[in-house]
């Protein structure tokens, strides 16, 4: 049986992500259980996964959700989308505990969609992966799915330049004229894409709406807990003990950064451990 003072060193769920994207779903998780004990993992020192073959993700994931669990984790969530599709399969075999994974929400875009054409917006990797073509296949149904790669905008997001001049540039060259072509529905399949989310309705114009996976995931981790016999905690609210694999000098500027744009973020409290 473990100690109080083990028992203080244990976290109910371990969340990783490339870089600062998967604190969407954090954001999301603390704002419905401010007082569950959550330990944030960036993979920054393998940033952006984007741009890396399905093999390095695949045995990224796999060294961040053993790092989490030898922490003391008991649910897992891989808040990537890129992360997800490559590994996410090979990590509930080879782990024993409850993983959540994210995927574009390609499901309620299409059942939203008055038009039948949709968009979804992912990194480089993930618009190769055979998960995204998995999801056309069962939800695509008759509608018609425009996929939308956008290498740099997770860079952008990720050094915290949300508000920098580059972003609407970059999202208007490549959402401008979604509404003109007839799409009504546009899913966010990247994590770190929350969080210029007004930037990318300002580019798409009210006649698309933007349908991101923050709030639904946060709510299947607070399911799956409640179905392993951990009820939400109540408490006082707790600060997310963060770390990263890159240079915590360059995590904790990119924090601030996003928190002078004015994004909500839970209280992070920036911890230094071995790299995974
Ligand atoms: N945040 C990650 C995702 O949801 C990807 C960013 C990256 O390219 O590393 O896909």
């Amino acid at each position: 049986m473990a100690t109080s003072e083990q028992r203080s060193n244990r976290y109910e769920v371990g969340v990783f992500d490339s870089g600062i994207g998967g604190l969407s779903v954090v954001t999301a998780l603390h704002r419905f259980a401010p007082a569950l004990s959550i330990r944030y993992l960036a993979d920054h020192a393998y940033f952006p996964y984007g741009d890396r073959t399905e093999a390095e993700v695949q045995q990224r994931a796999r060294a961040l959700t053993a790092q989490l669990i030898t922490a003391g984790c008991r649910l897992i969530v891989v808040a990537c989308n890129t992360a997800s599709s490559a590994a996410l399969e090979r990590l509930r075999e080879e782990f024993d505990v409850p993983i959540v994974g994210m995927e574009p929400p390609l499901k309620p875009a299409v059942e939203r969609s008055r038009s039948g054409h949709v968009a979804v917006l992912v990194t480089a990797q993930t618009a190769d992966g055979e998960r995204l073509a998995r999801l056309h296949e069962t939800h695509a149904g008759g509608a018609r799915v425009r996929t939308i790669p956008l290498p740099g905008l997770a860079d952008l997001v990720e050094h915290g330049e949300v508000a920098d001049a580059r972003v609407p540039a970059l999202l208007r060259d490549a959402l401008g004229a979604l509404a003109a072509a007839g799409i009504d529905e546009l899913a966010l399949g990247c994590t770190h894409y929350a969080f210029v989310r007004s930037a990318i309705e300002a580019a798409v114009g009210s006649n698309v709406e933007v349908i991101d996976a923050s709030e639904p995931v946060a709510r299947r981790v607070l399911q799956q807990l409640a179905a392993h016999g951990s009820p939400v905690p109540s408490g006082e609210p707790s600060a997310v003990v963060c770390s990263t694999t890159g240079r915590p000098g360059a995590f904790e500027s990119a924090i601030e950064r996003l928190r002078a744009a004015g994004i909500e973020l839970p209280p992070l409290r920036l911890v230094q451990e071995a790299a995974a």
